[in-house]
């Protein structure tokens, strides 16, 4: 094929209507300045803004969605588990979560902790790999006797369990979640080691499609496979607890993270019942018109 010099030399130009505003301006304004100013202040910071604002994930988003999805379309009874209570925080808001949206009678939300703030690392895969920045020994000590008081002032349809997760995940309480069935286990126990501990107890108590939620995935390590909450992922998903075990990224809930899990074992006894087949699962599409239009 035959070029002129000048066109062998040229890149194609990026004909996107943002780098043709970005051509024009920096036609209009002089000086390197100038033109960086107005880039960083006028152009960056807004798209950055936006992008951020309609994509960041928010972590009390999914209570609703999760308490609204079994709420509209599954029968029974259920229970919320956190593990990682400190003060209370997020576990205060799950309870009203459940009054807000009328299922107080209907989920149990339940809330794990030493009370004595977080242990000694047990396992290099709880280490701080990028500053060598983590946990000491006793951080985020919650207060279990205020905690107590106000949810007894304020909600019924909560237990609060205080000890280490080895020792209050009781085989009596195991077996409530039989008729409780957990739709949403809730890790913020920041290290590797804790959070294994609670799947090596509860793995075999879950039902399929059970919403799971690690509050530190990507923000240890960047969410390396070789520590933390990620790596617990990883193993699960290598066959840890068995190969018929899957931890399922739910992009709907997790947004731009990998926080959100659904709980996959196949042929698991333990399942949800619905209230009715859905209509979209029952319906086949008429003909209407031959538009993209439906
Ligand atoms: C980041 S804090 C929890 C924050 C809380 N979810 C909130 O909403 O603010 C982590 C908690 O996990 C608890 N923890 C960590 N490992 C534990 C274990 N093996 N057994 C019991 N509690 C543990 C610590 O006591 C600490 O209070």
């Amino acid at each position: 094929m035959d070029f002129r010099a000048d066109e062998k030399d040229s890149y194609p130009i990026n004909p996107s209507p943002l780098m043709t505003i970005l051509r024009l301006f920096s036609k209009l304004l002089p000086g390197n300045y100038l033109k960086t100013l107005f880039y960083l202040n006028l152009i960056e910071k807004p798209r950055r803004l936006l992008r951020l604002s309609l994509t960041t994930f928010y972590r009390m988003d999914h209570i609703y969605a999760v308490l609204k999805e079994f709420k509209h379309h599954y029968k029974g009874n259920f229970s919320i588990l956190e593990f990682g209570t400190s003060d209370g925080y997020a576990f205060t808001k799950m309870l009203y979560a459940t009054k807000y949206l009328n299922m107080a009678d209907r989920v149990i939300v339940h809330t794990f902790d030493s009370f004595k703030g977080m242990p000694s690392p047990a396992d290099e895969k709880d280490q701080d790999l990028i500053a060598n920045d983590s946990w000491v020994e006793g951080q985020f000590r919650g207060r279990y006797e205020e905690l107590e008081e106000y949810c007894s002032n304020h909600y019924k349809n909560y237990q609060i369990h205080k000890g280490y997760f080895n020792e209050t995940l009781t085989e009596g309480l195991l077996s409530s979640f039989k008729t409780h069935l957990p739709i949403l286990v809730w890790i913020d126990c920041d290290y590797y080691s804790s959070a294994r501990t609670v799947f090596e107890k509860l793995i075999f108590c879950l039902p399929n499609g059970c919403v799971i939620y690690f509050d530190e995935y990507e923000q240890f390590n960047f969410g390396s496979r070789f520590t933390g909450e990620a790596r617990l992922v990883y193993e699960i998903n290598h066959g840890l607890f068995g190969d018929d075990i899957e931890l399922v990224l739910d992009s709907n809930l997790s947004l731009n993270t990998k926080r959100i899990y659904r709980f996959i074992r196949c042929k698991s006894p333990i399942q949800y019942e619905k209230l009715s087949r859905d209509s979209w699962t029952t319906q086949v599409h008429k003909r209407t018109n031959d538009s993209p239009l439906p």
